[in-house]
């Protein structure tokens, strides 16, 4: 049976998206999420962006061990060469070279005309080439290209060794009829084409990037390229999890293989969802928080009766658990872990050890411990990670009132080094927020966001606070998570900090 590659771009396009930047230590479990899944490309980023971007990518290149691992790159020597560096310790490395097509991008972007398009296609997939034993060419804006020229770009990279080729529709402009043309013209006119993986990336921009990569797979295409929950640049990218529930419920019209592993999406979902700090939509499709609820009466007694009346996929195939073990303080580690790894995660020794002191703490607070509160322990042992090497909150006063000016004296750890600091604000979270940035030299930063939600249900219920603070184009996302609220937004903003 013929086999469909997802090409996962979370981690580069994704992350592109404003408010959707991510650290190390988040990209590396979403990385090792996806590879569990097993996706079979995982772009982790684009290395010459910056010294964080490179670093990311080559420390994903070594830690994965079945996924390829790919790194963005124009077509250029010196941006193929710090690709190359990033991913070269790779099981499987893969260089991700692109250059447009379309007339726009040639004439206002690049300024280059067409034959200086082809010869550096030509010269820059074999210089890749040369280095990796596997490049993918893409034409940048290929669906607004003329096809003709497309098809002769696509022949220069697979003459020049190129093994994928990628025609994405990068401003989200094709509809599903178009897709499947333009791939069937490359096919009809491409002499080897049969030979390369043909893939196809999508952007979402008027909401058709999931259905013009399932109108590419029937038309041939063997790779689609998509994002978990369909971040991306503007409207984003297609999402991994549509792409994928659509073949596994309509096998009929997709009779092709695909590697992943379909009940691990909701868990994968749920990291990405939290990492960015917002919840799913309500009617998302395959994850949104209504996506197997069914409300209406009429609806509830189909179900009853015979589950196929309006459901065509089960929770339990996305891996959304139904019967949710309630764990408390009599629970050993084992459970624990075990219920940890059911929601996704595999922690490492010392981490379990940390995170299980934590769980034993939260039981004296709280009488049972849900999934939603365990993967929240899970999850903000990233910014422990993250604040590992900086300021670390250890106390802190807060006094407010209605009659009385806020204030608040926070103390930090940084070095073995404590020092204090006393702030007026207009309530105890501006006070508090105040005397922290006495206390974290940053550059010039505002907050942007600040939310507060409860991790389940009840008063004892715990608090997570996200802040997302920006340092001009960047927007960083800290998480605070207490079962008070004002301890969980102090935490949550020393975190953003520690990441500028
Ligand atoms: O949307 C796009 O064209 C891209 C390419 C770099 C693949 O992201
Ligand atoms: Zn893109």
């Amino acid at each position: 049976m013929k086999q469909i590659r997802i090409f996962d771009t979370t981690l580069r396009d994704g992350e592109q998206a404003p408010g959707c930047s991510m650290d190390l230590a988040e990209k590396i479990e979403i990385a090792q999420a996806l590879e569990r899944m097993k996706v079979d490309v995982i772009e982790a980023g684009f290395a010459i962006a910056s010294q964080g971007d490179f670093e990311s990518v080559q420390t994903i290149a070594r830690v994965l061990k079945s996924s390829t691992v790919a790194s963005l790159s124009r077509a250029t020597k010196k941006d193929i060469d710090v690709a190359w560096n990033a991913v070269k310790e790779a099981n499987s490395p893969l260089i991700h070279t692109f250059l447009a097509t379309s007339p726009t991008h040639m004439q206002y972007k690049l300024k280059m005309s067409e034959q200086e398009v082809l010869d550096t296609v030509s010269s820059m997939v074999a210089y890749a080439r040369n280095l990796c034993p596997q490049v993918e060419f893409s034409a940048e804006d290929a669906m607004r290209s003329d096809p003709a020229f497309l098809a002769k770009a696509v022949d220069a990279a697979i003459r020049a060794g190129a093994s994928i080729i990628n025609i994405p529709d990068t401003v989200g402009y094709a509809m599903p009829s178009e897709m499947a043309e333009m791939l069937e013209y490359l096919q009809k006119n491409v002499e080897n084409i049969d030979n390369v993986t043909l893939s196809v990336h999508c952007h979402n921009d008027l909401g058709l990037a999931v259905a013009n990569s399932l109108a590419a797979v029937r038309a041939g295409a063997t790779q689609v390229e998509c994002t978990v929950n369909g971040i991306g640049e503007r409207a984003g990218n297609a999402a991994l999890e549509e792409i994928v529930m659509a073949m596994h419920t309509r096998k009929d019209l997709y009779p092709f293989e695909c590697a992943v592993e379909t009940s691990r999406i909701s868990p994968l979902s749920r990291l990405v969802y939290s990492i960015l700090g917002v919840n799913a939509p309500m009617n998302k499709a395959v994850v949104g928080q209504n996506a197997f609820a069914h409300e209406a009466g009429i609806h509830q007694h189909g179900v009853m009766a015979n589950r196929a009346t309006y459901e065509i996929m089960t929770p339990e195939s996305i891996g959304l658990m139904q019967n949710r073990m309630v764990l408390g303080k009599h629970s050993g580690r084992h459970a624990v872990e075990e219920r940890l790894s059911a929601l996704g995660y595999q922690l490492s020794k010392e981490e379990l050890d940390l995170l299980f002191a934590r769980f034993k703490d939260l039981c004296d607070r709280k009488k049972t411990i849900s999934d939603h509160d365990l993967e929240a322990l899970a999850l903000h042992r990233l910014s422990g990670i993250a604040s590992g090497t900086g300021y670390r909150l250890e106390r802190f006063t807060v006094n407010s009132g209605n009659y009385v000016t806020s204030n608040a004296v926070v103390s930090v750890l940084h070095d073995g080094e404590r020092t204090e600091e006393v702030a007026l604000g207009d309530g105890p979270i501006d006070a508090a927020f105040n005397a922290v940035d006495k206390l974290i030299p940053a550059p010039p930063h505002s907050l942007e966001d600040y939310a507060i939600q409860t991790i389940s249900e009840g008063k004892d219920a715990q608090g997570e606070a996200i802040v997302k603070i920006r340092c001009g184009d960047r927007v960083v996302t800290g998480r605070g998570l207490s079962t008070d609220i004002v301890e969980a937004s102090i935490l949550a903003y020393i975190n953003g900090m520690n990441k500028l």
